[in-house]
C-alpha cells in the first residue's frame, strides 16, 4: 500500500502531543468546529481527560495512559524500576480506573510496568521510550491493516462505519477508517457512508471532518438509516474498530454496533472489524465478560447543550455493545486475516 498511500499527504491528525514535559491532546469534545489541544501537565490530568473524552479512541487512551504514566514518574524518586513500580502503583490503577471498556488502555500501563520492572537506574528513560514506542507501533500497525482489510474489499464497493476510528482515535491512520481510507486510495470503495452515533457524536463530529481533511467526502447518515441503507442495497461492508476483542472473536465496540452486525448479516452485507493486536484480550473468554461502559444519562437529553428530551425522565446511556463472533465475517490486525473468527481461529492466531 506504501506505493499507493501518500502517508505525508494525507492522514496529518494527530491527537497526542509529547512536548517533553506535558502531553498535548486534540480537544475532541470540540471538534470540528474548535481545533484546539489541551495541555495536561500532571498523570491525573490526562486520567481526567480520558474520562472526559477529550482524548478517546481505544488506541489513543493507551497511549495517552502510557504518557500519563511518565508524567507520574516526574514526582518519584527510586534507584531502580522496581522500587519506581511500588510507588507509581498508585498512579497505574488510577489511569487504569479512567475508563473500563477498551483493553487498551490496561494493556498500555500493563505493558509499561513490564518494562519498568526490568529496568535499572535508567528507569525514566526506559519509561518514555516504552511510550514513545507504544505510539510509533500503533501507527505502524494501522499502517499495516489498512492495507490487508482494503485488500478484502472488492474494487467498486461502498462501505458504511460508525463511531471514529480514525487518525484521531489512534497514534495515526486508524484502524476501520484506515482500513476505509486505504480502499479509497486504492480505488476500491467508491462512497462512504457514517453513522452519526448518538449520543456523543463521533460519526458526525470527528468521523466526517477527518475524511474531509483527507479530500473524501462521506455521507453521514443518522443511525436509525442503517438497515434501509443495507436494504437499498448502497453498502457492501460494514467496517468498524473495537474497544476489546475476546478469546472466542465477540468484539466490543461502540454501543450501536451489534444492531449493525444483525443488520448486516440479514442483507448480505459483509461486516469487518479492524484492530491492532493491542485490543485482543486472550484473557476474557468471551463478551460476556467485558464490563459495557454507562456514561451520564444527562448525554441522551440533547445535543451539545441544547435540550431535546422533555424535562424530569430516566435514560440508559451504556456507550459500548459487543458483537458476537460468529456475525463478523473478518477480524484484520496488523498480524493478518482471521475470517469468520472462533475461538479456534483466534487461538492459533494469538496463543492464550
Ligand atoms: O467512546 P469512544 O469514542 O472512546 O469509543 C470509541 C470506539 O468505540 C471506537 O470504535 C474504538 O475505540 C475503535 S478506535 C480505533
Amino acid at each position: 500500500m506504501t506505493e499507493t498511500f501518500d502517508f505525508d499527504r494525507y492522514d496529518r491528525i494527530r491527537p497526542i502531543r509529547w512536548t517533553g514535559d506535558a502531553l498535548e491532546l486534540l480537544d475532541q469534545r470540540k471538534l470540528p468546529f474548535e481545533v484546539e489541544y489541551v495541555r495536561c501537565p500532571t498523570s491525573e490530568s490526562v486520567a481526567e481527560a480520558i474520562g472526559a473524552l477529550t482524548v478517546r479512541g481505544a488506541p489513543a487512551i493507551g497511549i495517552a495512559a502510557a504518557w500519563g504514566l511518565v508524567l507520574a514518574a516526574r514526582n518519584v524518586e527510586a534507584d531502580d524500576g522496581v522500587e519506581a513500580a511500588a510507588l507509581l502503583a498508585p498512579a497505574i490503577a488510577h489511569l487504569n480506573a479512567a475508563r473500563p471498556t477498551a483493553v487498551n488502555l490496561a494493556w498500555a500501563l500493563a505493558r509499561m510496568r513490564r518494562v519498568l520492572l526490568a529496568a535499572s537506574s535508567d528507569w525514566r528513560d526506559v519509561l518514555e521510550r516504552e511510550a514513545r514506542l507504544i505510539s510509533e507501533e500503533d501507527l505502524a500497525a494501522n499502517r499495516r491493516m489498512g492495507a490487508l482489510g482494503a485488500a478484502l474489499i472488492e474494487p467498486g464497493s461502498n462501505v458504511l462505519t460508525h463511531c471514529n476510528t480514525g487518525s484521531l482515535a489512534t497514534a495515526g491512520f486508524g484502524t476501520a477508517l484506515g482500513v476505509i481510507r486505504a480502499g479509497v486510495a486504492q480505488g476500491r470503495i467508491n462512497e462512504v457512508f457514517a453513522g452519526e452515533t448518538r449520543p456523543w457524536l463521533q460519526g458526525a463530529r470527528l468521523t466526517v471532518w477527518e475524511l474531509q481533511q483527507d479530500g473524501i467526502a462521506p455521507t453521514l447518515i443518522a443511525d436509525a438509516a442503517a438497515s434501509h441503507l443495507m436494504k437499498s442495497g448502497k453498502v457492501q461492508w460494514v467496517v468498524v474498530g473495537a474497544d476489546r476483542i475476546c478469546a472466542n472473536g465477540d468484539t466490543a465496540n461502540k454501543i450501536g454496533t451489534y444492531q449493525l452486525a444483525i443488520a448486516a448479516r440479514h442483507h448480505g452485507v459483509k461486516f469487518m472489524v479492524a484492530a491492532p493486536a493491542s485490543t485482543v484480550d486472550m484473557e476474557t473468554p468471551s463478551g460476556d465478560s467485558i464490563h459495557i461502559e454507562e456514561r451520564d444519562p444527562g448525554e441522551l437529553f440533547g445535543i451539545g447543550s441544547v435540550r431535546t428530551a422533555a424535562m424530569e425522565i430516566g435514560a440508559w446511556n451504556p456507550v459500548f455493545d459487543v458483537t458476537p463472533h460468529d456475525l463478523i465475517d473478518a477480524i484484520v490486525t496488523e498480524r493478518g486475516i482471521i475470517e469468520h473468527p472462533d475461538e479456534s481461529a483466534m487461538r492459533a492466531a494469538f496463543g492464550g
